[in-house]
């Protein structure tokens, strides 16, 4: 993990609010797919670096997809090419892909995104592919974003929309059903993560989830993204984001 200042490719708009950033990657540390990074321009304000999931690794870049929210954001969205941010990183404990293929021959792994989710599926599907069978279920509020990147390392993609404008009207968990795949993962709302668990525990499938905390150092210090588990209350930033289902304990 170093923190460094990166120089944009490019930071283009692929849908409403949803941004996708590449970086020019001079350190090639070596990242796994479900690691985060804390970005921050070189603004003043906020103070703090905001997290963002690795969507890309390739050809010396990072590439990373983001949704607008408020002013950390807002000042990513706002960078051009050539310009600096200060980036930390990899931070995180990802995905384990030989844990998630295990010992048998092209597994049937899904992926389930809910809305800005999907940002860390690009590359550990890029991972995935050749190894396992990959599907893709993922929910929109209304229009789709982010799924041509994947059709590359995904056999088979189902779509819903909250608004019905695209596939299936409803919930992203109408459109699967556990019991059809060895292994499902999951990154999104926690309504939609608490559902997908639900789900999985009744069919008897393993389910990793990628969750999400507001953070502040990234790092482990600080203890402002821990969440109950059945270890204890354990950090999003240093012993996540990525959990065996199993583990996490969901508010009611
Ligand atoms: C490990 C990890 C990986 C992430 N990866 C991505 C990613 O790849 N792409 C992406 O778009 N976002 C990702 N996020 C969420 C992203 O970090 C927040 O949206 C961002 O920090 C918001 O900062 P802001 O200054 O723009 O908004 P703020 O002004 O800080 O907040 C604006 C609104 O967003 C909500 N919000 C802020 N942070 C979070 C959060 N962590 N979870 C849920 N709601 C939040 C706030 O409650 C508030 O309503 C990730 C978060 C974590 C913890
Ligand atoms: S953000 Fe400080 S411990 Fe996780």
């Amino acid at each position: 993990m170093t923190t460094d200042l990166y120089t944009v490719i490019s930071n283009k708009q692929v849908a409403p609010s949803i941004f996708s950033m590449t970086v020019k990657d001079h350190l090639n540390l070596p990242v796994q797919p479900g690691q985060f990074h804390m970005l921050k321009t070189l603004a003043a304000e906020p103070l703090l670096p905001r997290p963002l999931s690795i969507n890309d690794v390739e050809n010396e870049t990072l590439t990373f997809l983001y949704e607008v929210k408020g002013d950390g954001t807002k000042n990513l969205a706002a960078l051009t090419t050539g310009q600096q941010l200060r980036i930390t990183g990899p931070l995180g404990q990802g995905f384990n892909i030989d844990g998630i293929v295990g010992n048998a021959r092209l597994p049937k792994v899904l992926l389930v995104a809910g809305g800005i989710g999907i940002a860390p599926f690009k590359y550990l599907a890029r991972s995935l592919a050749k190894k396992a069978t990959v599907s893709l279920a993922a929910g929109f509020r209304s229009n789709p974003y982010a799924i041509d990147d994947l059709k590359e390392f995904v056999d088979d993609i189902k779509i819903a929309t909250e608004d019905g404008s695209y596939g299936v009207e409803g919930r992203v968990t109408l459109v699967f059903n556990p019991v059809d795949f060895d292994v499902v993962i999951a990154c999104g709302p926690t309504p939609m993560m608490r559902a997908v668990k639900e789900m999985c525990k009744q069919a008897k499938v393993k389910c990793i989830l990628s969750m999400e905390a507001r953070m502040a150092c990234g790092i482990g210090a600080c203890l402002g993204c821990t969440i109950r588990t059945t270890k204890g209350m354990l950090r999003v930033c240093a012993d996540g984001p990525v959990f065996d289902a199993n583990e996490v304990i969901f508010n009611d």
